[in-house]
């Protein structure tokens, strides 16, 4: 059995978050009662992953309509809710695609009084929240086909349960593979500077008995070369229309090291991950985040306070370096500008 991790809940009058600053430690919870609150827990890490980030914003803007006592001036506050929340992080187009089906939902019930409205647009979010979850099922199911029994998967950074409303996108073909009897078990690459993967990925699959063992980011190459690496299987913040992905930095160099090992390597995300606005992954912004991040391992500093830092917290790795990307509505093998559009078809 799964276990239940509950990443997000909505409420009429409060967004809870699960504290992923503080796992694997302490598993506390953080009440966002306004929608100032949520666009902080989004942009000090409370709550991350590109689907998790793009549910909590859909219910930071529920909640901020909630907050309104009068219908005057409404598109102008309610442009103001959906600006504060969209400027929280730039690369992972969930956000903008989450905030965009909230200003959809809002215009549908443009003509309604403002309570009808307000509980329209908590439906919506919560609406949102349940479908990511079967979207996530999906996507396992569709994946379930590329992990053979017996194998090793390598992943990097989280993009489990904690980084979407719940299940997960890789770690989602990671469950599906193992609940179907498949023996698998993860390497998770620790992922410095944030740690993702040492402190999200394995408390969530020690929850659900899923073998796993820790390394650090540069082991990759040292247990590929061994024959140790059956695939890869990460997660992905924005994908352009030809395929190119952004994810957790150091994805791009795992890429390569994949690639000279023929390993098979996979990005799993749902289409609401796709943004077919952009030509390739040149165009994705990348965030970058404080210095202190890498400064810092948790609270002890472990490098000068005044050494020049570069924190980028993202990278992209070419389409070619992908055998597939594997979504709600099927894999695109190999992923192409062709294969992808097929998908929206
Ligand atoms: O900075 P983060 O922790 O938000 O970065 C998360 C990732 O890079 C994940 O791999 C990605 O969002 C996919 S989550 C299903």
């Amino acid at each position: 059995m799964e276990s239940a991790i509950k990443t997000i809940e909505i409420f009429p009058d409060c967004v809870r978050l699960i504290d992923q600053r503080k796992l694997p430690l302490n598993e506390t919870y953080v009440d966002c009662r306004t929608y100032h609150e949520v666009a902080d827990a989004i942009k000090t890490m409370v709550v991350r992953g590109a689907p998790a980030i793009g549910v909590t914003a859909a219910a930071g803007v529920a909640l901020g309509v909630r907050q309104l006592n009068s219908e005057e001036d409404f598109s102008e506050q309610f442009d103001a809710i959906c600006n504060t929340l969209a400027q929280t992080r730039p690369t992972a187009v969930n956000l903008f695609w989450a905030i965009a089906c909230m200003r959809t939902c809002a215009r549908q019930y443009q003509a309604a009084p403002l309570a009808e409205r307000q509980d329209a647009l908590t439906a919506e979010a919560q609406r949102l929240l349940a479908e990511d979850i079967q979207i996530n099922r999906r996507i396992g199911a569709h994946g379930l086909s590329l992990v053979p029994d017996n194998s090793t998967i390598l992943t990097h950074c989280n993009a489990g349960a904690l980084a979407t409303a719940g299940y997960g996108t890789a770690l989602g073909v990671i469950r599906a593979a193992h609940f179907a009897g498949r023996h698998v078990q993860v390497l998770a690459d620790e992922t410095r500077p944030f740690l993702q993967g040492a402190r999200l990925t394995t408390w969530e699959l020690q929850r659900d008995h899923i073998p796993v063992t820790l390394i650090t980011d540069n082991m990759a190459g040292y247990f590929m070369s061994r024959g140790r690496v059956d695939l890869v299987i990460v997660g992905a913040d924005r994908i352009a229309a030809n395929g190119d992905a952004a994810n957790k930095i150091g994805t791009y160099s795992l890429a390569i090291l994949a690639k000279e090992h023929d390993i098979p390597f996979y990005v799993a995300a749902p289409l609401s991950t796709i943004d077919r606005s952009l030509a390739s992954g040149a165009e994705i912004p990348i965030e970058q985040r404080p210095g202190d991040e890498v400064r810092m391992v948790g609270s002890q500093r472990i490098a000068a306070p005044e050494v020049e830092v570069e924190n980028p917290a993202f990278d992209v790795t070419p389409a070619h370096y992908l055998r597939g990307i594997i979504t709600e509505a099927g894999t695109a093998m190999p992923p192409s500008r062709a294969s992808i559009a097929g998908l929206f078809a």
